[in-house]
């Protein structure tokens, strides 16, 4: 017998490469729970999918996902799931732990000082209620624009993949996002899709002028952490699993990029 009390175990789960934006800080914050990674990419992504669909999906995958993985605590490392599944998640599993990624728009709102916000997101996210609502809630004395982008997300799996991305039409997804009026610039734009923190310089160096990107991750991280309780003994410092929906090879690059982040290939336990 042992005294040491059995390891936590957390999913993060994403449609794709982004929710490792979400794993990284939650990984380098508690080395002491076991990491599971789970991309669904067999249908990324999300962004395009209806509401209805994207619903079905994630709920029924997520039910696989729990049985075989048994987690603790699950965070949906995905803003556009989070903005809607969220309450079908907590009513189908009343008593596991949801951390949702949901639009940094409070913080954003807050740090403003043109008072010109933008909110880059994936189509799907641009289009929720759940947004518009954060919007009424948090920044009422901001004008926000909404930027629905269809291929950045894409762009950033390529980036993580090793593969040529053209900085012109990174240039182009964003040019929206950056608002002049009556010699105010936009100063703060939220990253509302967990992929684009992986394109961080090449959007930096896209902008015309000098904006703080907000990305939520290190907060989600400190809530998973609280939510987590005490640092615990077990199994400190273990790799993560990731595991792919499609069941597709996972290239060199990518399972370099993987075990940078502490994370080895896996089939579900
Ligand atoms: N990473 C997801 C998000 O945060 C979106 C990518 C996709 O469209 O699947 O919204």
């Amino acid at each position: 017998m042992t005294s040491e009390s059995a390891a936590r175990r957390v999913l993060v789960f994403d449609s794709g490469l982004g929710g490792l934006t979400v794993y990284a800080p939650i990984a380098a914050a508690r080395p002491d729970v076991e990491l599971l990674y789970v991309a669904d990419d067999a249908y990324f992504p999300y962004g395009d999918l209806s509401e209805r669909a994207l619903v079905e999906r994630v709920v029924a995958l997520m039910t696989d996902l729990v049985a075989q993985g048994r987690p603790d605590l699950v965070v949906i490392a995905c803003n556009t799931a989070s903005t809607l599944v969220l309450g079908p998640l907590r009513a189908r599993f009343p008593e596991l732990p949801f951390v949702g990624t949901v639009p940094a728009i409070k913080p954003a709102a807050l740090a403003s000082r043109s008072k010109l916000v933008s909110v880059l997101a994936t189509p799907g996210t641009v289009a929720r209620d759940y947004t518009r609502g954060l919007i009424r809630e948090f920044a009422g004395d901001c004008a926000v624009t909404l930027v629905g982008s269809a291929r950045l997300a894409r762009l950033a799996e390529r980036e993580l993949r090793g593969e040529y991305v053209d900085a012109a039409e990174i240039a182009a997804e964003i040019a929206p996002c950056f608002v002049e009026q009556g010699g105010r610039h936009t100063d703060q734009i939220v990253l509302a899709c967990t992929h684009f923190p992986l394109l961080a310089q090449k959007l930096a160096a896209a902008s015309p002028w000098r904006v703080e990107f907000v990305d939520p991750a290190p907060a989600i991280a400190r809530r998973v952490a609280t939510l987590l309780g005490p640092v615990g003994s077990g199994r400190p410092g273990q790799a993560g699993q990731a595991h792919f929906t499609s069941g597709a090879p996972v290239s060199a690059p990518l399972q370099k990029a993987l075990l940078a982040r502490g994370l080895t290939i896996s089939s579900l336990p």
